[in-house]
């Protein structure tokens, strides 16, 4: 059989990394972006994000680049894509809706209208993007309605469990493949996609289409309990005079709990698990179903809760009155470390909310400050995590990168107006932090 030939429809996180991986495996690739800006960065073997080892990936593979295969292209020709692609990946972004808690399908739904004209021949079109239970039913009835090659232009949803930090690592190695199908011909096809990762031992699940889109949303609706689950614990062992991490640890060690996203702490965010527990919650009420998720609102609401509490245990460590003219040095800005995206950071949210409330706000993050200055300009920004600290009467620890880790309190002490420091993340080393003069706070923790 003639080796297969992929499209990847939308180069954002997900479309990006997968043409890349797709590059890997050996296949020749075309990625396609309607934002001609996006596709020119990526013909420079770049993307307009922060995530480990992409960039050098592209560069193994886009032309131009020393040692390259040359076999990821981009355009923004749906023409060309449709006729090129043996198989074609939808890895568009599906957004919450503005003031709304479903999902935005806009995205999903032009890119099937712009491809299914083109879908004259042969193909697989194959749904990555995180969308509600009976969106690929629907997008199935869609393309056999207006794609010219009829029922050879075929559907099959294929969830992406990728992490942000870990997404080339996850794209090449995933810890299972999910593909949701209608015929074995599709199933096939998708068997010979990912014959390398499958032979290499990631197991290989084969379902209908509405499994395979609730295996993703279930997912990471239970990654999200596990976090608010502890978090609550959080709570009441501060209530309690008890210790959530040793908690978590001893918990943990039970397999049938786990130990990992067990971190208690400020809570979730980012641009995936806050919208993606709305959007479900939101379905499962079109589908009368709204009851058997009704305990994801608590998540939700706990989830917002850290963020709040935060801010209340820096109002604390100034002497519990108002933020007006104190100093208040924040590390970190990204929703969680090794990325730049500050999409609904609870970080970023801790540090605007201490600034609206009249607090004189300086951050630092390794990689997010230019995306946080767009966010949020009015915060105040430093070069370094020395330099934030300098002339602070409380640190707050929002983000645990490992330059945070690796920090020394004695130095950040010398220019520190005031050694304390909350640990949003419960990620510092609490000794290391008092041996040193500090007053260390973490959430759900003993104070001394
Ligand atoms: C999440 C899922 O983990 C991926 O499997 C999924 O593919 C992805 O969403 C997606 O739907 O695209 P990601 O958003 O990159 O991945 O981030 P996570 O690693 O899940 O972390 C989410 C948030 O939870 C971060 O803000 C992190 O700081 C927080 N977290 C994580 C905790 O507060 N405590 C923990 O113990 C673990």
């Amino acid at each position: 059989m003639a080796a297969l030939r992929i499209t990847v429809i939308g180069t954002g996180y997900l479309g990006a990394t997968h043409a890349a991986a797709m590059a890997e495996l050996g296949f020749e690739v075309l990625g396609l972006d309607v934002v001609p800006e996006k596709i020119a960065l990526l013909e420079r073997g770049e993307t307009p994000m922060y995530e480990p080892g992409l960039d050098e990936l592209l560069r193994r593979h886009v032309p131009g680049f020393e040692g390259s295969s040359g076999r990821l292209r981009f355009t923004t020709d749906w023409a060309e894509v449709g006729a090129f692609g043996d198989v074609h990946f939808l890895c568009v972004n599906t957004p919450q809706k503005h003031g709304e808690y479903a999902c935005d399908m806009s995205y999903v739904d032009s890119a099937v209208a712009s491809l299914a004209p083109h879908l004259t021949r042969p193909a697989l079109i194959v749904g990555k993007s995180t969308v509600p239970v009976g969106s690929a039913d629907r997008l199935a009835a869609y393309l056999a309605a207006h794609a010219p090659a009829g029922e050879d232009a075929e559907l099959a949803w294929n969830p992406e469990f990728l992490r942000e930090g870990f997404a080339v690592e996850d794209t090449l190695h995933p810890d299972r493949i999910v593909v949701g199908v209608r015929s074995e011909r599709a199933e096939r096809t998708l068997r010979q996609v990912y014959a390398t990762p499958v032979a290499e031992g990631s197991p290989f699940v084969v379902t209908d289409f509405p499994t395979a889109e609730l295996v993703k949303t279930s997912a990471n609706s239970f990654l999200a309990t596990k976090i608010s689950f502890i978090n609550a614990m959080a709570e009441v062992c501060e209530a309690a005079g008890g210790d959530v991490a040793k908690l978590a640890e001893a918990i943990g060690y039970d397999d049938r709990i786990g130990r990992k996203f067990l971190r208690a702490g400020i809570g979730f965010g980012g641009g995936c698990l806050p919208k993606d527990i709305r959007a479900f919650m939101a379905r499962a009420g079109e589908l009368g179903a709204d009851q058997a998720l009704t305990f994801l609102r608590e998540i939700d609401s706990i989830n917002m809760r850290q963020r709040g509490q935060m801010v209340e245990l820096a109002r604390q460590a100034l002497g519990g009155g108002p933020f007006l003219g104190r100093r208040v040095a924040v590390l970190g800005a990204t929703f969680k470390p090794d990325s730049d995206d500050v999409r609904d950071s609870p970080a970023l949210n801790v540090a605007g909310q201490i600034h609206l409330q009249g607090g004189q706000v300086t951050v630092y993050d390794p990689k997010g400050m230019d995306n946080a200055r767009r966010v949020f300009p009015t915060l105040g920004y430093a070069p370094t995590a020395l330099d934030a600290v300098r002339g602070a009467d409380v640190v707050l620890h929002l983000t645990e990168w490992r330059e945070f880790r690796e920090l020394d309190p004695a130095a950040l002490g010398e220019v520190a107006k005031a050694r304390v420091i909350l640990d949003g993340r419960n990620a510092l080393d609490p000794e290391l932090w008092r041996k040193a003069g500090w007053t260390y706070r973490a959430m759900g923790r003993p104070t001394a």
